[in-house]
């Protein structure tokens, strides 16, 4: 278990930051590479815990995955690799159940560990299991496991999702990638990851048309071959930062983001009265001396991003006045309330909503990640507070941030 990351709060972030290659991208298109026949380099990967488990699971089915200088990943992919993704692995990733779609594609038949419910919902996958049976696939949840086999008569066909879920378009979209025939996904998730998975497996040879809007297009194809691709920057990571640099009232860069990944986040920043510019190689961010209240609510992509939810609080705790926080896309992502109150702030949550009442200053105290964003957001907290902050798990931080104390430490952060 890690030390817990400890925070000495009261210095405004000023100095510059590069941004480390997308989590979730990087995810996804590793759990995409067992498609491919031959070698796969994905550069600018980020080296966090999340990926590394990605790594072992890849290398528990037979895949050869070896990193080669800093950020680049060349991942091998032989004729016969297993099935089924071992429980031991599977539980600690949710992203595992994304090799559902890939191994189902290359083998015919899959059997992924559904994933526990974390601690900001129930995480189902039954739009995942409804979009691959939709294209001839049997499909059955048993013992903990979702169970899949391609058959012999698999065909396209047009899925609308209930919801657009970022998992299950991006397995849908797996699958019917080497599935014959034409498949239309409609109300499909629009993150730039999911348009980053199109890109690659489109550079290996599928035929994917519409990523990025709510209907995506994939034509099958016979086989995908081995490229070499480099992973979007990391938008969450990006909006974490310039967040700190916010709430610390301080002055960063960030620098290697994609800005039109960023726009909500941008606006809402900037009704806190920050200043955010474009600046030739990233984006600036100028704290404002006051933090005006905000009301935020999460939506699918390109709306505010559910990973922002947390860190967003953590700036508004301590505003002149009163934010409403809005949750639509988990049922039960305001963990970190109960932590950043022992800090002093002042938050009630009714149902779905959190409100936060800003008081003049947080004060240190021993606290607890619950997530990776979570933890991010009581970092945030941590900054601003008066005193010294503990956060215990900070390993759930470690998941999804690359270097994260030195980053912060090299903006002025006083971290151990
Ligand atoms: C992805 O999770 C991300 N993870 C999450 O980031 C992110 O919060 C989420 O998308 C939303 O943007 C990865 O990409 C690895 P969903 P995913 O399917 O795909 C419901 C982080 O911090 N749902 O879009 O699991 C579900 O319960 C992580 O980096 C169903 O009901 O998210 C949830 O309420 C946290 N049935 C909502 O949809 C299904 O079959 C959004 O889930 C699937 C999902």
């Amino acid at each position: 278990m890690d030390e817990p990351l400890t925070i000495e709060g009261g210095c405004p972030l000023r100095g510059k930051v590069r941004i480390s290659g997308a989590k979730n991208a990087s995810l996804v298109i590793m759990a995409a590479s067992v498609m491919i026949q031959g070698e796969t380099v994905l550069e600018n990967v980020p080296r966090i815990r999340d990926v590394e488990v990605m790594c072992g699971i890849l290398q528990s089915v037979g895949v050869k995955v070896a990193w080669q200088e800093d950020n680049s990943l060349s991942i091998t992919v032989p004729d016969d690799i297993g099935i089924e993704t071992p429980y031991e692995l599977a539980k600690k990733l949710r992203a595992s159940n994304l090799l559902l779609g890939s191994l189902l594609a290359r083998k015919g038949q899959a059997r992924v560990c559904l994933p526990g419910g974390c601690n900001i919902g129930s995480r189902p996958m039954d739009l995942h299991m409804k979009g691959l049976s939709a294209l001839g696939a049997d499909v059955k949840l048993e013992h903990g496991f979702v169970e899949a086999r391609a058959g012999d008569n698999l065909f396209g066909n047009r899925i609308y999702l209930d919801f657009p879920s970022v998992g299950a378009t991006e397995n849908i979209m797996m699958f019917a990638a080497l599935t014959p025939g034409q498949t239309y996904i409609e109300n499909a998730a629009k993150e730039p990851e999911i348009v980053d998975l199109a890109n690659f497996l489109n550079a290996a040879g599928a035929r994917i048309r519409g990523a990025g809007t709510d209907l995506i297009r994939i034509e099958g194809v016979k086989e995908l071959t081995g490229v070499r691709y480099t992973v979007i920057p990391d938008r969450i990571e990006a909006g974490t930062f310039m967040a700190a640099a916010v709430a610390t009232r301080g002055d960063v860069l960030v620098e290697n983001v994609i800005p039109t990944h960023l726009y909500s986040i941008m606006a809402k920043l900037q009704e806190t009265g920050a200043v955010i510019e474009q600046v030739d190689g990233g984006i600036r961010v100028v704290g404002p001396e006051e933090v005006k209240p905000v009301d935020v609510k999460t939506l699918p992509y390109p709306g505010f991003p559910t990973d922002m939810q947390s860190q967003m609080v953590s700036v508004l705790a301590t505003a002149k006045g009163t934010s409403m926080v809005v949750e639509n896309v988990f049922e039960n992502r305001f963990q970190m309330v109960d932590e950043i109150k022992r800090m002093g702030a002042k938050v009630k949550v009714e149902g779905h909503t959190a409100i936060v009442e800003g008081v003049p200053a947080l004060c240190g105290a021993r606290v607890k990640a619950t997530d990776l964003r979570a933890g991010a957001a009581l970092a945030i907290a941590g900054l601003v507070a008066q005193g010294i902050t503990e956060i215990e798990n900070a390993y759930y931080i470690y998941r999804g941030y690359e270097n994260f104390k030195d980053k912060l430490a090299n903006l002025g952060a006083r971290v151990w």
